[in-house]
């Protein structure tokens, strides 16, 4: 079997290694990827939004099944490229990506189903939206409405700023026609979890919850990023609450995209706020998290190729999913400056000493990395992610921190406080047993 992983992250790292443990034993090719993944495959040069080019791959090369990483070849349409071809393809298609690529749909759609979220509104008028956020006053949330690579979002503390980002947007069209349409909403308070899980029309099948870290510096200062690092279990979204997520976030929105006739296929990620209220969703995304795919793949015990197959051929009520007991954390290392602007092609080294200390407990999954010549050099923002299992968080933890220090890589910069919150957590309830 050819499997085709489209994108160039840590997740897509991860997805590769994970998916060359089958025992289906598949030939792997990866588009763009990266330095790591050109270990577990071969790498294609051709961009992850580049549809017809993808397409033309998958049928020179025979690919029998397309893993789309990121979310944009998804909200592009390749899944609906790869039903038209006759190619399996493991992830929604675009009308049912549109719960990432459009806050605006997905946060009607919540309102509608009653699924707990922060109260809001929808504008494509500038005027309309700045008296909005004059009358309903700071702190505003203000979202561009369509993918803006993670940009579009800004927390607003107060009115001034809430102001500039709907000018930002909606004027200056920072965004494009992504900010066009914007979602004003209300501040959320609480801790942030990440809810994953397989889902095909009405079946769900959940994974462990993970934390991410988003901001750039630890204690959680700077701007926001892609995300500094993962683990997971995560105390504050206990496995005894995995029930009551899906019943009442999940199994609606999945009840709705049936009706609109978009049964939804793939991971369905749902960011979560714990509230003093209970978990409200702050967004979905229609992929694997990076980096809690990194964390999320290292706990999970079975075979991820027949989970995926099983989804994306509608059998998916026949497979069960085993995560392992132990605690899994990834660590980014990132280039200095990220997320702004960053120096690239830094030689990086001592992955393999970094591998060694925990034979078979810690992996480095690359990111923005590639190889020029023999060296591998840094080639993006998060150059990659040291990722450790241990007994506890704690183990986790030391092990991953222990690991970082055999890898060498100038102007570079990690967080030292990687699963600060599930440290302090007081031990999981005794329904946790993921
Ligand atoms: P999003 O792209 O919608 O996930 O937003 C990016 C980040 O902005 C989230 O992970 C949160 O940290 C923050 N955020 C988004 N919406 C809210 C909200 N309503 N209240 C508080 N924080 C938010
Ligand atoms: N780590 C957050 C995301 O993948 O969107």
């Amino acid at each position: 079997m050819r499997i085709l992983i489209v994108g160039s992250g840590g997740r897509e790292h991860a997805l590769a290694w994970k998916l060359n443990q089958s025992p289906l034993r598949p030939e792997i090719f990866i588009a763009p990827g990266n330095g790591g993944t050109a270990e577990e495959g071969t790498n294609l040069p051709l961009a992850a939004d580049d549809i017809p080019g993808i397409m033309d791959c998958v049928s020179r090369k025979g690919i029998d099944f397309v893993l789309p990483g990121p979310e944009l070849p998804l909200v592009l349409g390749l899944a609906d490229a790869c039903a038209k071809a006759g190619v399996p393809c493991f992830g929604p298609r675009a009308r049912a990506a549109a719960l990432e690529g459009s806050k605006a749909f997905a946060k009607t759609l919540m309102r509608e189903m009653g699924v707990p979220t922060a109260e809001f509104a929808v504008f494509s008028d500038h005027a309309a939206a700045v008296a909005h956020a004059r009358a309903r006053g700071a702190p505003l949330v203000i979202k561009a409405d369509g993918l803006a690579s993670g940009k579009g979002v800004v927390v607003a503390k107060s009115l001034d700023a809430a102001l500039e980002a709907l000018q930002d947007m909606m004027v200056r069209k920072r965004f494009g026609p992504a900010g066009e349409t914007v979602v004003i909403e209300d501040l959320l308070v609480g801790e942030e979890a990440s809810f994953l899980a397989f889902c095909q029309g009405e079946t769900v099948i959940p994974l462990p919850a993970a934390q991410d870290h988003k901001a750039v510096y630890d204690g959680d200062a700077g701007p926001n990023t892609g995300g500094m690092g993962a683990y997971s279990p995560a105390p504050v979204l206990p496995e005894s609450r995995q029930d009551d997520i899906v019943r009442t976030i999940i199994r609606p929105v999945l009840r709705k995209m049936r009706d609109l006739g978009c049964p939804y296929s793939g991971i369905l990620y749902a960011g979560l706020m714990i509230t003093a209220q209970g978990p409200k969703v702050v967004e979905f995304n229609v992929r694997f998290g990076d980096p809690e795919c990194q964390p999320l793949l290292l706990r999970l015990e079975d075979d991820l190729l027949a989970l995926m197959l099983a989804c994306s051929e509608g059998r998916l009520r026949e497979v069960r999913l085993r995560s392992s007991p132990q605690a899994a954390i990834c660590v980014v290392l990132a280039a200095a400056g990220y997320p702004g602007g960053y120096p690239k092609g830094m030689p990086v080294s001592g992955i393999d000493a970094a591998q060694a200390l925990f034979p078979g407990r810690l992996k480095v999954f690359q990111a923005g990395t590639k190889i020029v010549g023999k060296t591998l050099v840094a080639n993006g923002g998060r150059v990659l992610g040291v990722t450790a299992l241990g007994g506890d968080l704690a183990e986790a933890r030391s092990r991953a921190y222990a690991a970082l220090e055999k890898i060498r890589m100038d102007n570079s910069h990690f967080r030292r406080d990687i699963g600060h919150r599930g440290l302090r957590a007081s031990p999981p309830d005794p329904g946790e047993s993921a």
